[in-house]
């Protein structure tokens, strides 16, 4: 096979080689999918503003967030069910990220256990993401677990009190894995518990948690910054401005149309990632210039993942860090660090 040079590509790969069905989980939104769209069209809506000669031949891509260091400022993003797209599942993926020098976000539906996934791929830097579960014995035996694991955070899913209605799922009647898969990570004893999500997890769980871990917790899925204020007062060591790649509220703006109002709110307190949308090395600046320490994709993951297995998720990363070293050249900007919001301008 002749590699794919850019993520969309890997997507067309991946989309020929996948089941229809498990494609479509990957790809699809809830609702009319308009916060799926609205994510990439936003970053499209913005021009990067370059500047020139000033002799900038050695990039700075490197991050340290929470005391981890990734050498591009792009993680992987948490995402259910790895082994629809590779056997190796997300071992292969944690492989992948770990050759690459970045964070992987493990998902607490994952298809091979975390402890497994931290086992299989010796050097990954690993974090734990979890939905608080109304059995905060069950939460926080998930803790313990993604502790024992060697995870360096806890990245708190807050944007799915109820599980969004994806149309594509319904009109294919994908509603489980497949028999031989499930979320090891829910095991139990003899059985595998189902993900329970509940709108009545508030603030105060936030609290136990920081109470049950010294873990730093990250929350994921803050879009409003009065929310993201509050955050902060809970003691939350990093938020996601996520709309959780367009699947669970529709309607709910684009990533980056929000970032700023939330970097605002937070004003450096604590790191600011963002992911929704990014496809392309010019996305991951406009997000930096806007705010965020860094960006984490989901679905170019799953893309090369289904595309070519461990190979595939090493080439996505690798195609993204060439992206951003050549927009990063282009816009005469030495270091990720340097990036500032004058260089994005409202365009188009
Ligand atoms: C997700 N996402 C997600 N988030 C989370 O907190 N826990 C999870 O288990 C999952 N699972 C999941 C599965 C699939 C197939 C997708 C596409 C997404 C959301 C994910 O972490 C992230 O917010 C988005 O994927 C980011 O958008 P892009 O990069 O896919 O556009």
């Amino acid at each position: 096979m002749r590699s794919p040079a850019d993520v969309r590509g890997f997507e067309a790969v991946a989309r020929e080689r996948l089941d229809p069905a498990h494609y479509d989980f990957f790809a699809g939104g809830a609702g009319d999918e308009i916060t799926l769209r609205a994510n990439e069209a936003a970053f499209g809506r913005l021009a990067l503003l370059p500047r020139v000669l000033r002799g900038t031949d050695k990039p700075e891509l490197d991050v340290t967030l929470l005391g981890c260091r990734a050498s591009l400022p792009v993680l992987v993003a948490p995402t259910a069910f790895h082994r629809l797209a590779d056997p190796e599942g997300e071992r292969a993926t944690a492989r992948a990220a770990a050759t690459a020098e970045t964070i992987m976000m493990v998902s607490m539906a994952s298809t091979v256990a975390v402890g497994d996934v931290a086992a299989a791929a010796p050097g990954a830097r690993l974090w734990f993401q979890l939905h608080v579960q109304p059995d905060m014995a069950f939460t926080e035996t998930l803790v313990r677990r993604a502790e024992a694991a060697g995870c360096g955070a806890l990245v708190v899913t807050v944007d799915a009190p109820v599980f969004g209605r994806r149309g594509r799922d319904e009109r294919n009647g994908f509603h489980d894995l497949p028999d031989g898969l499930c979320c090891e990570n829910m095991r139990d004893g003899d059985r595998v518990r189902p993900i329970e999500f509940s709108p009545a997890i508030s603030w105060e769980h936030i609290g136990r948690l920081t109470e049950l871990t010294s873990l730093p917790i990250v929350l994921k899925g803050i879009l409003h910054p009065r929310d993201a204020r509050t955050a902060l007062d809970h003691g939350v060591s990093a938020l996601i401005v996520s709309n959780h790649g367009g699947r669970q509220l529709d309607t709910a703006p684009a990533t980056v149309d929000v970032l700023p109002e939330v970097a605002a709110a937070v004003a450096g307190a604590v790191p600011v990632l963002l992911d929704g949308g990014v496809r392309r090395g010019t996305d991951v600046l406009k997000a930096l210039a806007l705010g965020a320490d860094a960006v984490a994709v989901g679905r170019p993951v799953l893309w090369g993942l289904g595309a070519d297995g461990e190979r595939g998720v090493v080439r996505v990363l690798d195609l993204l860090r060439a992206e951003i070293e050549d927009a990063l050249a282009l816009c005469g900007v030495a270091s990720v660090h340097d990036l500032e919001p004058g260089m994005v301008r409202r365009a188009w």
